[in-house]
């Protein structure tokens, strides 16, 4: 009888430090220790011994039953600590996870948002016009009539005689100025067509508008406020030079340029040797436009400015072909 006790000791221990999983260990237990177990049977036939036998063969069944109990709880801490994870059949958790490609969004949108974000932050609240647009806001509203040059300044994709692509989005200054009275303060993103097309111009791109009316607005505000946009989007020391140049829709009219990014003001290729770029045309709003809409000119003033995202993005990034930007080659976009 101590032997048989002895041999099921062994063989429940081997089979506890051999067992992988939980319900491994559950099959010993039950093996050994079960109603049905064999251990139990032996604990249960213990009557049927000889008397003087019964303390020493039934105190070695419990020290046996003990010693099994406390194998079982050891392994099952061990497997639940240290193995516990590789036990799952056919799959090693612990192995690297295949990464799932993660987009975002097109550089030009970046920039986009980044514009108008430092807009907003000045109190500009975001406005938006149609891409098809009527000529009456394309172009006369804005001090532009039929016959007037500055309508070759720019190459129109014509629907009819009266409905266009916009060219700019300074129509969403009129579209804005009949729907809302000063104080007004907006900023209008979006799309413009012209045609053209070269490596830097495509047939689509984006400019961002923005319009401040108020009483007493003037060249000064529009200074301050394109000068902190251009020392926030570029870097803080950029200097910004105001040019006078010439729009029908505003007057006066300036063209602003940056220091170059490039050669830091010195000359190169990129700003023909000029040491400045040119990134705004801006200028205070023509009464004319004023008078298109109903707005006062004698009470209320405004600047206006517009700037194109795929110019600011190429001269912040170091591109040289616009592009790049559509033609969705995933090896370029990856890098923004
Ligand atoms: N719309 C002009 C263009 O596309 C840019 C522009 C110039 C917008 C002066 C303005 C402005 O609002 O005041 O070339």
């Amino acid at each position: 009888m101590e032997d048989q006790l002895r041999s099921i000791e062994t063989e429940a221990l081997e089979a506890v430090e051999k067992a992988q999983d939980k319900e491994a260990i559950e099959g010993v237990k039950v093996r050994f220790l079960g109603r049905k177990g064999v251990l139990t049977s032996i604990l249960k036939g213990l009557g049927k011994l000889p008397r003087e036998e019964r303390p020493r063969i039934g105190k070695l069944a419990n020290e046996v039953k003990v010693q099994i109990e406390r194998a079982i709880k050891a392994r099952l801490k061990i497997l639940e600590k240290t193995a516990g994870p590789r036990l799952i059949k056919g799959f090693d958790p612990t192995l690297p996870g295949r990464s799932l490609p993660l987009g975002h969004s097109h550089p030009i949108t970046q920039i986009l948002d980044e514009v108008c974000s430092v807009f907003e932050r000045l109190g500009f609240s975001a406005a938006q016009g149609p891409e098809i647009e009527l000529d009456f806001y394309n172009f006369e509203a804005l001090n532009i009539p039929p016959d007037h040059p500055a309508r070759d300044m720019q190459d129109t994709f014509y629907v009819d005689d009266k409905v266009l692509l916009r060219t700019h989005t300074s129509p969403i200054q009129v579209r804005t100025m009949e729907l809302m009275k000063p104080p007004i303060r907006i900023i209008a993103p979006g799309k413009v067509y012209r045609c053209d097309s070269d490596i830097t111009h495509t047939p689509m791109f984006h400019q961002v508008e923005g319009l401040m009316v108020d009483e007493h607005v003037s060249f000064a505000h529009l200074k301050g406020i394109l000068t902190h946009f251009a020392q926030e989007i570029f870097h803080k020391d950029t200097k910004v030079r105001f040019r006078p140049s010439f729009f029908p829709f505003t007057e006066p009219s300036a063209e602003i340029d940056i220091q170059c990014v490039i050669c830091k003001g010195d000359g190169c290729r990129v700003c023909s040797q000029t040491g400045w770029l040119e990134v705004l045309g801006a200028g205070l709003v023509h009464p004319q436009v004023f008078r298109h809409v109903g707005i006062d000119p004698e009470k209320y003033s405004g600047f206006a400015f517009g700037l194109g995202i795929e110019r600011i993005a190429m001269l912040k990034y170091g591109i040289n072909d616009i592009r790049l930007f559509y033609d969705n080659d995933m090896r370029f976009l990856d890098q923004f």
